[in-house]
């Protein structure tokens, strides 16, 4: 299986989530689209992988600026908003998406629903959902083996 699901009933246990994530893909990197309604924790477990990998800078939303970068832990870790861009202005940037899916480095793109095509590199999607209260359901898929083995570490 290439899916797994959790439902973190408080920011706590997404925290507990994103440092298992976080063990996973430290070594080797890995892309990552999030999806999910505003609001619903994107940004917040990408604030939670960076402190577990040991990002020391604050984690702040990209949403205005469209990406953010971080080079404090032992692999760099970027993070896109790609809300502000919409269809048209995210067809210009799948070539630079792309750069960012290679090497060893951790890449977050949030809002990559704009985009038009299914993305035609390896990465894992996250799907955010609200439950109730303060419980968020995290949903992974990987595509391409690498992030396969990923998702499938995370069942275990
Ligand atoms: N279990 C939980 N997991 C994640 N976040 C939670 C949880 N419980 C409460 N929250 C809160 O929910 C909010 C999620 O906001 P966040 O900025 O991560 O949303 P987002 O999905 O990035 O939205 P946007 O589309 O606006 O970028 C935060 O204030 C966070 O503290
Ligand atoms: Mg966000």
């Amino acid at each position: 299986m290439s899916n797994y699901e959790k439902v973190c009933k408080n920011l706590e246990q997404t925290k507990e989530l994103a440092a298992r994530f976080a063990r996973l893909i430290e070594d080797k990197g890995c892309f990552i689209n999030l999806y999910g309604e505003i609001g619903a924790g994107k940004t917040a477990f990408v604030k939670l992988v960076a402190a577990a990998i040991g990002v020391t800078e604050k984690v702040t939303s990209p949403s205005f600026v469209i990406l953010n970068e971080y080079h404090s832990a032992k692999i760099p870790v970027y993070h896109f908003d790609l809300y502000r861009l919409e269809n048209e202005g995210v067809k210009t940037i799948t070539d630079e998406l792309r750069e960012y899916s290679e090497g060893r480095q951790i890449t977050f793109v949030e809002w990559a629903e704009f985009s038009q095509n299914e993305i035609p590199f390896d990465h894992i999607k996250i799907n955010v959902t609200y439950d109730e209260n303060e419980a968020r359901k995290y949903s992974f898929v990987g595509f391409g083996q690498d992030c396969i083995n990923i998702v499938r570490g995370l069942a275990q």
